[in-house]
């Protein structure tokens, strides 16, 4: 192994591309870690690969951009050329790509970066033209990048001679790898920026899906591809890609240059519009994984909303309902207190004038004991002035003192009447003095039972709490049906919204609503309509032919042939039809991609596209593009130009270089 060039140290080696490799090397004058680029032996005798060499150098040494490799020297000793750069701590991303696909959150932010280094390239003349995951180095934490390797870049101004002739040299050579790249480097025609921004779009596609966008084979095959076959849409390959994000990597990996973004400051901005929705789109995705039928939805919250109209409602009933039961129990107690104290009081007056052996209390006991008799009373005596008690349901009290409790809780206290909660809130205690004439002359202690109150209470709130229920389940059940019958039609809406959004422009809903859904279902079909005969005008122009119109009458129809016609496939697809063709069954499930190519025949600008760039869908293709299919058809340039075999798949860092084209330079 090396162990100096020039004044470097060389240490171990770091990387190895197709024309290089690449040491870990110190700087004794500097004191710095380097990383030393050195062209592989079996090139060194080659002077056109030196040559190479050095443009790199020259390209990348004009550059100073934070995503891009910082080149400090270049030199040459003993006949073979070296570049000196900034060492760069990371990960190929090709490695990193190994261990599978990136989310959408890592990948935006480093895509930015990645397209500004280029947009600042471009902005110098630059374009890279070898963009590929071995040429992009993820720092550690991944979440910066820089990009290297410009051994093929093509220099507009640093490089005269490749400005005089950079575009007829490229024709008859193919340059760059043939995985990443656009279809026209691959074909080996002119190319500009546009290219290298095709090129981001298939590193872009293999960070979301973690998969190649185009499949194995020989150098040929993958060329074939690339300018023939879609890769998978993403929305297959990476579902979590964001809708917006997936646009973005479509629209840069157009066949045509013209339908990718004009330049990399572009595609930079789409990007950075996606990340500011990155956010929003996470809350959404989010929020789609809580995602619950309109069904449950509605049942919930009106059941919800019952529910708390039916809690205040009957909390307010009982509350009331208790209070006033409760005022009825009082107003009779007290009546009640007052009808035994009336009784008494004569006897009571009688009885106070008289010494205590003559007093005569038995008819006040045997009213006592015949208001015993009702079951609301729980307990009733009555005492003379003295405070003895005199007559009384429980009789061992008479002749007893009596004490009135004032323990129990007070419950009211008027016109000389006080109540209490008594036996532990399960009876009140009425305490009434016996008057007359203004004077005291004993007292009425009454206890009336609650306990009939109470259950009767009871039985109202449990009346009360069935009736909520069956008015709950009632609401919820009627909610769910209304929502299942919103929910038909906005189904109908959603999947036919679909199918306008892929391109079916061949169904009418059909329906005999009178209501809003009626009026929506026929603006679906009205959008179909038109958008279809738009279409169909435009495949009329670009066919040269009449737009078909529906009031006047189809021409008569032409003789019909001495042979029956052939089918003609392609003509028939295009052949303009009235709207109102009904839909053939194998039509309606066509998938998408056996649609697409049909459509690109006769109208390459697919209607997103039509949307954000119009002009191009009128215009009519380049002579060049409409003889496309034959050379796709014949791609021997290519294959002639890939002669130089590299069969196999992992053949990504191969450069392609035409080494006769190296020559003839
Ligand atoms: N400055 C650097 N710091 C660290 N590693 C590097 C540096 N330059 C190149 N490498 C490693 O060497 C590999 C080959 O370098 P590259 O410039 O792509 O060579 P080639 O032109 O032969 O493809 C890269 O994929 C990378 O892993
Ligand atoms: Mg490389």
């Amino acid at each position: 192994m090396l162990e100096l060039i020039g004044r470097y140290r060389i240490h171990e080696q770091i990387g190895e591309g197709a024309m290089a490799d690449v040491y870990r090397a110190h700087d004794p004058h500097i004191d710095r870690p380097l990383a030393i680029k050195v062209l592989k032996a079996e090139y060194r005798q080659d002077r056109e690969y030196a040559a190479r060499f050095l443009r790199e150098a020259r390209a990348a040494g004009a550059l100073s951009h934070p995503g891009i490799v910082t080149v400090f020297d270049v030199g040459e000793v003993d006949g073979f050329p070296f570049i000196v750069m900034e060492l760069l701590d990371g990960e190929p991303l090709s490695e990193v790509l190994r261990r599978g696909p990136m989310p959408p959150s890592q990948v935006i932010p480093i895509a930015i970066q990645l397209v500004d280094a280029l947009a600042y390239a471009h902005g110098q003349g630059v374009i890279h033209r070898d963009i590929k995951p071995s040429n992009i180095i993820l720092s550690p934490d991944g979440r910066s990048l820089k990009l290297l390797d410009f051994g093929i870049a093509q220099l507009a101004e640093a490089d005269p001679v490749a400005e005089a002739d950079s575009y007829k040299t490229q024709i008859g050579q193919v340059i760059g790898t043939p995985r990443y790249m656009s279809p026209e480097q691959a074909l080996g025609r002119e190319l500009d920026v546009r290219s290298d921004i095709y090129s981001i779009g298939i590193v872009l596609y293999e960070m979301l899906s973690g998969r190649r966008a185009f499949g194995g084979g020989s150098a040929a095959a993958v060329t074939a591809q690339i300018v023939n076959v879609d890769p998978a849409p993403l929305a297959e390959v990476a579902p979590n890609t964001p809708r917006g994000l997936q646009f973005i990597v479509g629209k840069a990996i157009a066949k045509q240059p013209a339908q990718r973004f004009a330049d990399a400051a572009r595609l930079s901005d789409a990007l950075r519009r996606e990340l500011s929705v990155a956010q929003v789109v996470a809350r959404e995705a989010a929020a789609q994984r809580s995602y619950l039928p309109l069904q449950v939805r509605l049942t919930l919250l009106m059941a919800l909303i019952t529910a708390i109209v039916l809690a205040i409602a009957v909390g307010t009933v009982l509350s009331r309902q208790r209070a006033a039961m409760r005022g009825v129990a009082l107003s009779s107690g007290n009546a009640i207190s007052a009808f035994v104290a009336n009784n008494a009081a004569l006897r009571a007056v009688d009885n106070a004038a008289l010494p205590a052996d003559q007093q005569d209390w038995v008819p006040v006991q045997a009213f006592v004991q015949n208001a015993a008799a009702d079951p609301n009373l729980r307990g009733l005596l009555v005492t003379d002035a003295g405070g003895v008690v005199r007559a009384a349901i429980d009789q061992s009290l008479i002749g007893r003192p009596y004490r009135a409790p004032t323990d129990e809780p007070l419950v009211a206290d008027r016109d000389g009447v006080t109540i209490r909660a008594a036996d532990g809130g399960q009876s009140f205690r009425f305490v009434r003095p016996i008057t007359y004439a203004g004077r005291s002359f004993g007292t009425v202690d009454l206890r009336l039972n609650q306990a009939i109150l109470r259950s009767a209470a009871r039985v109202s709130t449990w009346l009360l709490v069935l009736l909520a229920v069956v008015t709950l389940g009632t609401v919820a059940l009627v909610s769910f049906l209304s929502a299942r019958l919103l929910q038909a039609p906005i189904t109908r809406l959603g999947d036919a919204l679909m199918e306008i959004a892929r391109g079916n422009l061949d169904f009418r809903i059909s329906h005999s609503r009178q209501d809003e859904f009626g009026e929506l279902f026929d603006g679906v079909n009205l959008v179909a309509q038109s958008t279809q005969e738009r279409q169909e005008a435009v495949e009329a122009l670009l066919l040269d032919r009449p737009a078909p119109t529906q009031s006047p009458p189809p021409p008569p129809p032409p003789p019909p042939p001495a042979e029956p016609p052939v089918a003609e496939p392609l003509a028939a697809s295009s052949e303009p039809t009235p709207f109102t063709r009904p839909m053939e069954p194998d039509e309606a499930s066509e998938p998408l991609g056996a649609a697409a190519p049909a459509m690109e025949d006769v109208a390459p600008e697919p209607p997103a596209e039509a949307v954000e760039e119009p002009e191009p869908v009128i215009a009519p293709p380049e002579p060049e593009e409409a003889a496309e299919p034959a050379q796709v058809e014949e791609p021997e340039p290519p294959q002639e130009m890939l002669a130089p075999p590299w069969p196999h798949d992992e053949d990504e860092d191969r450069t392609l270089v035409d080494p006769q084209d190296e020559q003839r330079r």
